[in-house]
Parts: structure tokens; C-alpha cells; sequence
């Protein structure tokens, strides 16, 4: 092979190769996205157990410790999904960014919503406010008292523990933003993974639109449930526990 086919070689196959990362990134964004979603729905349905009573949500507990390894394997591989989808997807803005011959116009600073233009900045929150969820529910640095919790059958009380938590207005207060980033998140997210897998179309995007949005409101609502029942009373502490 000469040298001049050589060096048109590797000039046409540069660009072709940065583009192949790029949609890797994008397929990752998307997939942990979808992963990390699976499992927002999952921990809600878990979480809503709360409503159903103290044996209910502590059976539940119960049985994701009796887990062990496979629950600490799990956590382990969420926390590297979140720390990559937050990578790459940094790397991603930053190079549309360096790709955009001339800055957005007035309009499409517009156009674009809210919720697209703050995806780096909510990941971030969303992802600190993980850290302290972390430090809080499961490994009680935040309270080292709620180890002490146990219910009548001699379990991990964890149905106290969350009303403890959230008897706290700040907390609660805390935790309800944080759920409305999330859903900010989530309501672009979801939609951009779509078109990140190719699944829209003329037909399938105001659709996928719709149900993006409806998601992410069911979540915010289905999560906000909790602290704003413990605050009014409507969710209360077993007679006789105190911390
Ligand atoms: C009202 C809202 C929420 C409540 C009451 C809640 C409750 C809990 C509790 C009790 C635990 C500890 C489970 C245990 O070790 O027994 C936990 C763990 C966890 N939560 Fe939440 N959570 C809420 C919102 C969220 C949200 C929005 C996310 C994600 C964005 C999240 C992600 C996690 C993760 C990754 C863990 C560690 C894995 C695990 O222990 O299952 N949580 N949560």
C-alpha cells in the first residue's frame, strides 16, 4: 500500500471512527438510562409497600437483604452505570457543543426545553442526592441510631426508619426537589432514549413524547407519596418506638 493511500486511509476512517464512539456513548447513555429506569420503577413499587403497613415493607427488606451478595452486586453495578451515563454524557454535550458551527439563535435557545438544556446539572444533582440517600437509608451514617431499629419480629425496621426520616420537614423537602429533578431528568431522558435507539418515527414520536412525560409524572407523584404522608400524619410510627 503507498503512502498517499495510507494517509487518505486513516483520514477518512478518523472521522468514521470518532462518529462510532460517539453512537457507542449515545447507545450507552441510553441503555444505562433504560437500566437505571427499570430499577426507579422497581424501588417505587418497593417503596409503596410503606402504604400496605410495617410487616409489609419489612418483609420486603427482609428479603432484598437475604440477598447478600446479589443485592450488593446489584447496587455495585447501578452506581458504575450512573457514574458512566454521567460521563458519557458530558463527553456527549461537549462535543455537540464543539460541533456546532455557530451558536444556538435566540429561537432555538427557546425551542429547546427546560428540561434538555439541564440534563448535565440534574444528573449531578440527582447523583449527589443518591450519595446521601445512600448514607441515610442503607448505610445509616446520617443516623447510626437506626440500627437499633427492630420490629416485633426482631427485623430491620425499616418502615420506621423512613417515617423517622421524613417526620423532618428539611429531609422531606430535600427529597421532594430532588424527585422533581428526577422527573425533569427522566421527562428528556426517556424521550432522548427513544431517539437514541431509533425507535422514533413521524408516528411513534408525540407518543413517545406523551408517555415519557406521563411517566415521569407518575414517578414524581408515586414517590413525593411517601414523605408528604408522613408529614401529614397519614403514614405514623408504631405505638411505643422511639430513637
Ligand atoms: C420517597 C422516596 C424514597 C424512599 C422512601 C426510598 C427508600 C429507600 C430505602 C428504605 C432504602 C434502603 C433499602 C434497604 O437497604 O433496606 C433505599 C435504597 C436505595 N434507594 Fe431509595 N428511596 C426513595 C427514592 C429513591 C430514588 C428516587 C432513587 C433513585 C434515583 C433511589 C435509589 C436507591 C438506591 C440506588 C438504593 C440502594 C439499593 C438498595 O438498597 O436497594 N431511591 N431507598
Amino acid at each position: 500500500m503507498s503512502t498517499t493511500s495510507t494517509a487518505k486511509d486513516s483520514a477518512l476512517s478518523k472521522p468514521a471512527g470518532i462518529i462510532s464512539i460517539s453512537l457507542g456513548k449515545k447507545y450507552f447513555v441510553a441503555v444505562s438510562g433504560a437500566v437505571m429506569l427499570l430499577y426507579v420503577v422497581g424501588h417505587l413499587l418497593g417503596n409503596l409497600q410503606i402504604f400496605i403497613g410495617q410487616d409489609q415493607i419489612n418483609t420486603y427488606a427482609e428479603w432484598l437483604h437475604s440477598l447478600g451478595p446479589i443485592l450488593w452486586a446489584v447496587r455495585g453495578v447501578l452506581i458504575i452505570l450512573a457514574i458512566l451515563h454521567i460521563w458519557f454524557g458530558i463527553q456527549l454535550k461537549l462535543e455537540n457543543v464543539a460541533a456546532r458551527p455557530i451558536a444556538y439563535t435566540h429561537r432555538n435557545w427557546v425551542q429547546a426545553s427546560i428540561a434538555s438544556r439541564t440534563m448535565i446539572w440534574s444528573g449531578l444533582l440527582i447523583f449527589a442526592f443518591i450519595a446521601y440517600h445512600l448514607a441515610q437509608f442503607t448505610l445509616h451514617w446520617t443516623n447510626e441510631s437506626y440500627n437499633q431499629l427492630k420490629d416485633p419480629l426482631g427485623r430491620m425496621d425499616v418502615y420506621s426508619m423512613v417515617i423517622f426520616g421524613f417526620k423532618n420537614y428539611l429531609i422531606s423537602g430535600f427529597y421532594i426537589l430532588m424527585m422533581f429533578l428526577l422527573a425533569v431528568h427522566l421527562s428528556h431522558g426517556a424521550e432522548s432514549m427513544f431517539q437514541s435507539l431509533g425507535w422514533n418515527n413521524d408516528l411513534w414520536e408525540p407518543r413517545l413524547h406523551k408517555f415519557a412525560w406521563i411517566l415521569a409524572v407518575v414517578l414524581f407523584l408515586g414517590y413525593i407519596s411517601i414523605p408528604i404522608s408522613i408529614m401529614l400524619g397519614a403514614i405514623q410510627l408504631p405505638p411505643g418506638v422511639t430513637l
